[in-house]
């Protein structure tokens, strides 16, 4: 079948829409999808097990799965016996990573113990030293000041909690208290590492307003920052990655597909919805096609440490050559897909524009009977793919559930119609490619500019 133009003849945009608002592929799309299409559909549809995905994240989701830890490996044995108990080809991928173990940190100042934080990436230290009151730390600010061996005492605003810190670090400073210009104590982080740092720890408004006051009436006050134990240390996580090469040999495309998830969670959030139920997903994915005929290459991969900045899908994308990049036709990340208690299935891209991966899975959407949106977003592991080149889409439901990144991200908040119709779709649309009719996808043809459309209303800002 044609898959360049004819579905999305049938796919008008609706409306043009804000950034980061999702815009719409036309729900009332007037040419009815062709039966045979929902034909090849129902071949993967009527297969996907809602159950199948709910016992994965009940095994997944017993407990967190924090990147590095031992219950994220016991998670990366799992999902690779399943996909091997498939038949798939697997490979575990290891990358290392350093993980910042905050301090134990106190202030107290004129005999005074206040409440404090520390930043992330101080280094440890403890200092009794003399407070001055150092303004907003801009270099205007500390020039000329003697701040030797001093604790300098610094206001929130205007400049990086890093610049403050080197820029009072560097006019001799021993310590810094940064204090909020807004209530509460600031969690802050110094961004990375730096032999340049002093240590550094956050004040509240009101305490630090206090001793600001005390300094100006020309008193003196003694205090003690203590920056104790905390530690950077080099942990390893892993890549999952499963690999169905095309049933047809004579007639293979040289494309690939990759289905994404991550598997790691965050500390104390058993991660039942983020993101168990996209590795439950793409196992289901992963079942559900591993005996259908492909002429496309297949990768199902999750990946480790996205909660900690992506890591595991950089590695990923790093490890691929070039020829690799050119040759995968798009990524569908999977993250967030099983909440009861969140929106609608929503795509997002990284710049908010359609493209191949939205494209497919819009047509999809109109054929199972859930047309989709998409709007903006990055935050998960389809930014990687972007940055390489590859056309990508995060797959979630919006707005997210209250529960997101909290202890009560648990098993009995998820949705086995969420986790169906999601799967449905994503299978639907990776499907539509990979099976052994359709002429291989030229990204830049099926993936045009709106104007490209055979029928566009209102267009894309
Ligand atoms: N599943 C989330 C991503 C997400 C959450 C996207 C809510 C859109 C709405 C993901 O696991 C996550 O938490 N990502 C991090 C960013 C990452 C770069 C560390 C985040 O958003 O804080
Ligand atoms: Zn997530």
């Amino acid at each position: 079948m044609v898959i360049r133009r004819k579905p999305f003849a049938a796919l008008l945009i609706a409306a043009s829409l804000a950034v980061g608002v999702p815009a719409a592929y036309a729900k009332d799309a007037p040419a009815p999808p062709a039966q045979a299409q929902k034909a090849f559909d129902n071949k993967i549809i009527k297969k996907i097990k809602a159950d199948n995905m709910y016992n994965h994240i009940a095994h997944l989701a017993a407990e967190p799965r924090v990147a590095g830890t031992e219950a994220e490996w016991n998670a990366v044995q799992y999902i690779e016996e399943k996909f091997t108990s498939y038949g798939y080809e697997t490979e575990i991928q290891p990358f290392k990573f350093e993980n910042y173990y905050a301090p134990k940190v106190s202030v107290t100042a004129g005999g005074e113990t206040l409440s404090s934080n520390s930043f992330t990436y101080t280094p440890n230290g403890v200092v009794t030293a003399d407070l001055v009151y150092a303004g907003l730390g801009r270099v205007s600010d500390v020039e000329g000041m003697d701040l030797n061996g001093k604790i300098a005492l610094i206001q929130r605003g205007e400049i990086s909690f890093t610049e403050k810190v080197l820029n009072a670090a560097k006019a001799g400073a021993s310590a810094v208290i940064i204090f909020n210009n807004a209530p509460g104590v600031i969690n802050g982080t110094l961004g990375e590492a730096n032999d340049d740092y002093v240590p550094a720890v956050a004040l509240s408004q009101d305490d630090g307003e206090k001793l600001k006051t005390v300094l100006s009436e020309g008193q003196t006050i003694s205090a003690t920052v203590s920056v104790t134990d905390g530690r950077i240390v080099e942990e390893t996580s892993h890549n999952v990655i499963a690999v169905k090469k095309p049933t047809q040999k004579k007639k293979a495309t040289d494309q690939i597909i990759v289905v994404g998830a991550h598997h790691d969670s965050v500390d104390g959030a058993p991660g039942a919805n983020d993101d168990a139920s996209g590795v439950a997903a793409s196992l289901e994915l992963a079942r559900v096609i591993a005996n259908m005929p492909t002429d496309t290459e297949i990768r199902f991969v999750t990946f480790g440490a996205e909660e900690l900045g992506l890591i595991g899908s950089y590695e990923y994308v790093d490890s691929l050559s070039q020829n690799e990049r050119d040759r995968i036709v798009g990524m569908w990340q999977m993250d967030m897909v099983g909440s009861r208690d969140a929106g609608e299935l929503v795509m997002f891209t990284v710049d908010g524009e359609k493209n191949t991966v939205t494209d497919l899975s819009a047509a999809a959407g109109v054929r199972t009977g859930t047309p989709l949106t998409y709007g903006q977003e990055g935050r998960s592991d389809h930014v990687p793919f972007y940055e390489a080149g590859i056309p990508s889409a995060l797959f979630i439901h919006n707005p997210v559930e209250p529960w997101y990144h909290t202890p009560e991200d648990s098993l009995d908040k998820i949705s086995k119609e969420k986790l169906q119709e999601t799967a449905e779709i994503v299978g639907a649309a990776v499907y539509h490619v990979a099976r052994p009719d359709t002429p291989a996808l030229e990204r830049a043809r099926v993936a045009p500019k709106p104007v490209d459309y055979e029928k566009i209303v209102g267009g894309i800002q």
